[in-house]
């Protein structure tokens, strides 16, 4: 069976370093629902370190019993592996609680005396990698307090990492404070700001496609390439989420950082070495060659949407200005659309158009590069005055493929052209492994390996494009909202952003 090569520097797999997992907001969905899972999947692949202990930072009162029955609750609903017995009796006795005010310093206090005794029994050599699955609201004080009672401090071999889950920040100047504040008592190498798509399968292999294969670079350019599109289509709603969904809209919620995540891969020149700093750097590189918007320009090259209510499957859903939480009469993005420009010698000139969005037709995450025509047309004798210019799409889900779209001709005495696939399936590869996506990011930490993680220049970078849009949009609120039905592919006016450049979307 073909061998999936990885990011990072080609480590043979072993186990994580020994550590003590400091989990804030241990009792919220993100624990239960992916990084839980994710931890009983690195025991069953033999990848959690041989000496390993979870502790649950919370607010409720809670004992280890108690937390414990919890999160086997939890792992039976949510777990991605078959649920083994014998694993989850091993992984109970390493889960543990701390009780307490998380914005009061006796807690922190009481954190560090725990953590010394856990360490002891558990032999984890000092090490501590701190997860924040809070609401965001509490990243800064939660670090400034872990910083204040000593517990980042490193010494030694001794290594102390933090996690900070998104958002980041929800403009610029707030990403920049927060770095701020981070790195006021955190080392940058001991930051680690995760997106989960960077766990996706797919998305590890862009690099692998890329970089592994001699024959796409050498066309990977302006001379050879028409324009990129970036979609990341949701099929779901808000699904509960409507008092948070309502203060962020889909351009900070999806656009900022995953779909930005993905156009830097796609963009970014070849990097010196597949390891932490050098693709990283090379990412940076790309959104700061981004030039952020104008005003002026920021009409013409964006489109704002929100769903209105729709028939799906012969079932009637709500608009989402009737979703729970959201405000009868939201201006909230729930669509967005954008075409930018990358300002390098290698993409000058070339769109990029990014578009994301709730409740549209399919739930699909797509990559298409779409080449230019062939400069001379030798088939006008066969009927043919245009012949559709190749294109290559990474799938990234549901479907995991991907394809080169090209011409044929169908067999028979007349000249004919037909559009075929070169196709390559994850699906090839056997029955894939049930994971939850965030396995190889959590793995990443415990050994150190920051590659795909956002360094705190990235996520300034991503802002820097939003922020002018998010301003613009903010000061001149959409009056048609809503403007596309539950179920269709987003407002009209982002295919007239493409028909105006003489493209279309690709959504077949
Ligand atoms: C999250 C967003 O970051 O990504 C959600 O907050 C969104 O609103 C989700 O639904 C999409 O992730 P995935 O992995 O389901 O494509």
């Amino acid at each position: 069976m073909a061998e999936i090569a990885k990011p990072g520097n080609g480590r043979p797999e072993r186990p994580g370093d020994p550590c003590l997992f400091v989990i804030f907001g241990a009792t919220g969905d993100l624990t239960k629902r992916k990084l839980l899972p994710s931890l009983y999947n690195l025991a069953v692949h033999g990848l959690l370190p041989s000496h390993f202990a979870v502790v649950g930072a919370v607010r409720r009162d809670l004992d280890d019993a108690t937390f414990r029955d919890d999160m086997g609750k939890a792992l039976r609903d949510f777990a991605t592996q078959p649920y083994d017995d014998d694993v989850w009796e091993g992984f109970r006795a390493l889960l543990h609680v701390h009780s307490g005010d998380l914005g009061n310093v006796e807690t922190y206090r009481g954190l560090a005396e725990r953590l010394a005794d856990l360490d002891r029994r558990h032999g984890t050599g000092g090490n501590v990698l701190f997860y924040l699955a809070t609401p965001p609201e509490a990243f800064a004080e939660i670090v400034c307090h872990l910083g204040a009672a000593g517990l980042l401090r490193q010494e030694g071999e001794r290594w102390r990492r933090v996690v900070i889950e998104k958002p980041f920040g929800r403009d610029i100047d707030s990403a920049r404070a927060l770095n701020t504040e981070v790195q006021q008592v955190l080392r940058e190498d001991q930051v680690f700001r995760i997106d989960h798509y960077l766990g996706k399968e797919t998305v590890q292999n862009l690099l692998v496609f890329r970089f592994a294969n001699g024959i796409f670079e050498p066309v990977w350019n302006r001379r050879y390439i028409d324009h990129v599109q970036i979609t990341v289509a949701e099929e779901l709603g808000v699904e509960g989420r409507g008092a948070f969904y309502d203060r962020a809209g889909v351009l900070r919620d999806v656009i900022q950082n995953h779909a930005f995540a993905l156009l830097s891969l796609v963009a970014m020149e070849p990097p010196s070495t597949l390891a932490g700093e050098a693709v990283r750097n090379e990412k940076v590189k790309v959104l700061e060659a981004i030039r952020p918007m104008q005003p002026e320009e920021i009409l013409g090259a964006s489109v704002r949407g929100q769903y209105g209510e729709g028939m799906v499957k012969g079932k009637k859903l709500p608009g989402y200005r009737a979703e729970p939480s959201v405000a009868p009469g939201s201006k909230t993005d729930t669509y967005a659309a954008l075409r930018l420009q990358v300002d390098n010698w290698r993409w000058a000139g070339v769109p990029f158009y990014v578009r994301s969005g709730k409740r549209l037709a399919r739930r699909d995450t797509r990559i298409v590069i779409q080449f230019k025509a062939p400069p001379l047309l030798l088939f006008r004798d066969a009927g043919l005055d245009t012949v559709e210019p190749n294109r290559l799409e990474i799938r990234i889900q549901p479907e995991e493929s991907i394809l080169v779209r090209m011409k044929a001709k169908v067999p028979g005495p007349a000249i004919r052209l037909q559009d075929v696939r070169l196709a390559f399936s994850y699906q090839d590869f056997g029955p894939l492994p049930q994971a939850t996506g965030y396995e190889r990011l959590l793995y990443d930490v415990m050994v150190g390996d920051a590659t795909l993680y956002h360094r705190a220049d990235m996520v300034e970078a991503a802002w820097k494009i939003a922020t002018p849009i998010l301003d613009l949009w903010e000061s001149l609120p959409a009056r048609d909202f809503p403007n596309y039905a539950a179920g269709s592919w987003g407002p009209a006016a982002a295919d007239e952003l493409l028909a105006r450049d003489g493209r279309r979307w690709v959504n077949e």
